[in-house]
């Protein structure tokens, strides 16, 4: 049986992912409105993916009996300063998830649930992937620079996640 403390955490995450998503949807309606339809794309997968993250955590509380109580989800923000902007925003995003997810796993250790340890593994393990992916992006975006051929290059670059 999930302990409420920790019950009560994965609800807060639950929150947390969704939001995640919701900021990256508000990305790719920014790369929409600004002729970058293969950043949309990349922002809109990377949206789903969120989603996902929040129904494991959904999942994991109903198959240990407990309760999943949703919560409100703040707005993000509507404009950026440029895509640079935006893949810095990400990329400390998912550094501030990195340490969402280290607090639950060391609460998993302190409440001795073994089961949510394994399950925040995974996690664990999936933001090593996202700080990399989104650092990749703004190393890139530093190189290239704002406006030109190699922007729209990596816009078709970025336009091919999840279609390879
Ligand atoms: Fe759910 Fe982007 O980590």
């Amino acid at each position: 049986m999930l302990s409420k403390k920790l019950q009560d955490a994965l609800n807060e995450q639950i929150k947390n992912e969704l939001y995640s998503g919701y900021l990256y949807l508000a990305m790719s309606a920014y790369f929409e409105a600004n002729n970058l339809p293969g950043f949309a794309h990349w922002m809109r997968v990377q949206a789903a993916e969120e989603q996902d993250h929040a129904l494991k955590f959904f999942d994991f509380i109903v198959d240990r009996g407990g309760r999943v109580v949703l919560q409100a989800i703040d707005q993000p923000p509507v404009e950026f300063s440029s895509p640079l902007a935006v893949f810095e925003t990400t990329l400390q995003h998912e550094q501030k998830v990195t340490g969402l997810i280290n607090a639950l796993y060391e609460l998993a250790v302190a409440e001795n649930d073994y089961p949510a340890q394994v399950m925040l593994q995974w996690f664990i393990n999936e933001q090593v992937e996202e700080e990399k992916n989104a650092t990749q992006i703004v190393e890139t975006l530093k190189m290239i620079g704002e406006k030109g051929q190699a922007l729209i290059m990596l816009d078709r670059e970025l336009g091919q996640r999840g279609k390879e």
